[in-house]
């Protein structure tokens, strides 16, 4: 069992609690405030002096006076109103980070108490290509994914396709208006299939006959009309492969393929369910059901539009009650824009009325917009909506500006240099989206993002590089035991051991921004401690094998901690 610096110290803590009758739970460290006096603060004395009364300093000294036999601490101090601060013994912090090199997790542990975890991101459309607007659901819900399999989850995700109700309807009236049937459907492509479906969208905006037209179809379709639903699975199909082709190259999973499709026959059941449990009314031609209304007003959930169709809601209530009843979901977590927080809002009070998700957790997680320079959500130069291919290509002939080109003095051929504008372009998209907390917005920024300086993923990559350069460049100097020999190397390996505890604060948070803010961090604190630690001119081999070692490890978790970012490291950089 592997137990990060912080818990070990916390354990120390918690053994001299108990010793003086306190509440372990109040047995807790962060990081200190002012790091150049000490390593870790624990501020429990202000909270038991309240429980205990008593003054919180005489609390502190007591605590403080019984840790400091302990030969793991340099320094113990109590500080102002009863802060307790703590260094570290040097001897015993170099070997906690000694013991991480061995350790292929890099020092985290995993959960107590394994979860299945149901993930819903991404959620494209069919006959739609993906915006700018899809980039952010895929990104962090991949994160999430890497994030909460690392600490030992059992995690399912779905992309939640949305290939069902009046889109498909309204193709399939635009392909019948244009060939008088259906005949050449099969023949179609994702680029025909999406002009009919812009065609359709503007027909129908103008005129309510064609509406109705594609009402009727829709709801031929949902009922299992044979050339219907041949026609939809040519549709689905073409679509799935094109969103498939994007996430590839975007580097997001999916277990789950399913789509709003899939739920249809149990929309029945929800319907049903609402029935029987009296929650069910019939409402201007529409069920609903409604919801409580003591803290703000709220729209009822629709089941049945008047024209038979199911809704969006009720799919995604339907989509519950299979992901608890086929997969066992102990948590949902859905990743989508904030302004679907109503619907999610609803829905999950549905579920709760309706009883379909009694002992799982659902969670909605909402992020605000990707916007231009403007401040307006990110659009192409004429004011079109940004495809993801394009934005893609862009960012990447922006990187490969600053790449070097094949047959000059870099030796880099043609292919390294594509793969590696490729990992570089992905690393700062992804990196760019992943450093601002998930609720808030960002700019982006084509200046910027792909940045070899500042807080931007190529910056990480070449860190990690470099590392690599470095080894390349000393293959007689031996690793050797870690030991702190200077402060920039101290600083390192402390910001190293807190590998583990920010892992399990953005799984908690489900806040990825967490271990990008920590990989830049990190990036920084290897960049000072190789400025000022020389690895071939070190004083002793036993100094030297050390700071390589160190060097090593410091590579090993930038890598993990981009890869839970979604992020691949090149083995080789220009310049590195
Ligand atoms: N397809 C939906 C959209 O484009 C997103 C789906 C999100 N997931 C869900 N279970 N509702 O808005």
């Amino acid at each position: 069992m592997f137990y990060t610096l912080e818990e070990q110290i916390e354990r120390k803590l918690g053994k001299v609690f108990d010793e003086l009758g306190l509440d372990k739970k109040y047995a807790v460290i962060k990081n200190s405030d002012r790091p150049d006096l000490s390593d870790f603060q624990c501020n429990a004395a202000l909270a038991l002096a309240k429980i205990e009364k008593k003054n919180p300093r005489q609390i502190a000294e007591n605590i403080a006076a019984k840790l400091s036999v302990d030969e793991d601490f340099e320094k113990i101090s109590v500080d102002g109103p009863g802060f307790i601060n703590l260094s570290l013994n040097n001897v015993f912090l170099a070997q906690n980070v000694d013991d991480i090199c061995g350790d292929e997790r890099c020092g985290c542990p995993c959960v107590d108490e394994k979860k299945t975890i149901v993930l819903d991101y991404g959620g494209p459309n069919v006959a739609k290509e993906m915006h700018v607007g899809h980039l952010r659901s895929g990104v962090i819900g991949e994160s999430m994914r890497r994030i909460e399999k690392f600490v030992g989850n059992n995690v399912i995700s779905d992309v939640h396709f949305g290939d069902w109700g009046t889109p498909i309807g309204m193709i399939l009236a635009e392909v019948i208006a244009h060939d008088g049937n259906l005949d050449k459907m099969e023949s179609y492509d994702i680029a025909d299939i999406t002009a009919f479906y812009k065609k359709a969208n503007i027909r129908c905006k103008e005129d309510e006959k064609s509406k109705e037209t594609a009402r009727i179809i829709t709801a031929k379709f949902q009922d299992g009309d044979d050339e219907y639903m041949k026609a939809w699975k040519h549709i689905r199909k073409v679509s799935v492969d094109a969103v498939k082709e994007n996430y590839k190259e975007l580097g997001v999973h999916f277990d789950l393929w399913l789509g709003e499709s899939d739920a249809h026959k149990t929309c029945f059941e929800i319907k049903k369910i609402a029935e029987d449990k009296g929650l069910l009314e019939f409402d201007d031609g529409a069920y609903i059901i409604r919801l409580d209304e003591e803290n703000k007003p709220k729209p009822p959930v629709i089941i049945e539009k008047s024209d038979g169709g199911f809704t969006y809601q009720a799919t995604d209530l339907a989509t519950i009650k299979m992901r608890v009843d086929d997969l066992s979901a102990d948590e949902i977590i859905y990743f989508t824009d904030k302004r679907q927080q109503l619907h999610f809002e609803q829905v999950f009070e549905a579920a709760e009325k309706l009883g379909i998700a009694l002992n799982t957790k659902l969670k909605h997680i909402g992020f605000g917009t990707v916007n231009g320079s403007d401040g307006k959500p990110f659009k192409t130069r004429d004011g079109g909506v940004m495809t993801l291919v394009d934005m893609i290509k862009m960012s990447k002939e922006k990187v490969a500006e600053s790449m070097p080109k094949a047959g000059d003095e870099s030796g880099f051929s043609a292919e390294e240099i594509e793969k590696l504008v490729n990992q570089v372009t992905i690393g700062a998209i992804k990196f760019q989206d992943l450093k601002n907390n998930i609720a808030s917005g960002y700019i982006f920024d084509l200046e910027d993002f792909a940045n070899f300086e500042g807080k931007t993923g190529p910056y990480i990559q070449y860190a990690v590089a470099r590392i690599n350069s470095i080894m390349r460049k000393n293959p007689d100097i031996k690793m050797e035991k870690i030991v702190v020999s200077n402060i920039e190397e101290r600083n390192l390996m402390l910001k190293i051991a807190q590998f583990g505890n920010v892992i399990f604060r953005a799984e908690q948070e489900k806040e990825p921004s967490i271990i990008s803010d920590y990989a830049y961090n990190l990036a920084q604190s290897f960049s000072v401690f190789y400025n000022a630690s020389s690895i071939k001119d070190a004083d002793s081999a036993e100094i030297a094998g050390s700071r390589l070692k160190l060097a090593k490890l410091t590579k090993d978790v930038l890598t993990k901690a981009l890869f839970l970012l979604g992020i691949e490291t090149p083995e080789v950089m220009p310049k590195a």
